[in-house]
């Protein structure tokens, strides 16, 4: 058998290289790329949590002075106010933070975007604003409260 030609073995070895490099960038910055995209849904759904959609209003529990309790925000709440003509109601907010109980992230989307709980549940009553979020907002959301630690709720 011929001896290969030391310039073909190099060239092979440095391309193999090359490609390995190129994998293995390619690779983290796929990791990275995709750690920036749902960091910043959890951006956009924190937004639409504390600022648009107000859930923490209503799903956070707030002391005898009306203030937020530290470190208790979406851990679930009783509403503070009532209907002023008999209607459906439903007096308490459940836990968010981590997923509602029950929910897995896509039956929060879902949930989000239709107002179906999981599980043939009926719908929420009142308070609850009928939200018909559009997917991206949905999925912002559940990320965000996906995100909140679950221990909050303690
Ligand atoms: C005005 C008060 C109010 C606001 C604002 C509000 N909620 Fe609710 N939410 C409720 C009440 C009350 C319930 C319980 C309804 C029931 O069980 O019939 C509820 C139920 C839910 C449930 C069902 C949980 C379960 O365990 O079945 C989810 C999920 C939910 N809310 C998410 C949200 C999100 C997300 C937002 C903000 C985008 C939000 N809520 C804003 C009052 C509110």
């Amino acid at each position: 058998m011929k001896p290969v030609p030391a310039f073909l073995a190099t060239g092979v070895t440095v391309a193999a290289a090359v490609f390995a490099l190129a994998f293995i960038s390619n690779r983290a910055l796929g990791d990275s790329a995709r750690q920036a995209t749902e960091d910043e849904r959890i951006e956009r759904g924190r937004y639409l949590v504390h600022r648009v959609g107000m859930c923490v209003d209503c799903h956070s529990p707030r002391d005898e002075k009306g203030e937020f309790i530290p470190g208790k925000h979406l851990a679930g709440a009783p509403i503070a106010f009532a209907a002023t003509v008999p209607m459906p109601w439903m007096p308490v907010a459940p836990k968010l933070a981590g997923l509602p109980a029950g929910f897995t992230a896509e039956d929060t989307v879902h949930f989000l975007m239709t107002g179906e709980r999981p599980n043939g549940r009926p719908a929420a009553l009142p308070p609850m604003p009928p939200y018909r979020m559009d997917r991206k907002d949905a999925e912002a959301v559940t990320a965000y409260l996906r995100s909140v630690a679950p221990s909050v709720a303690q």
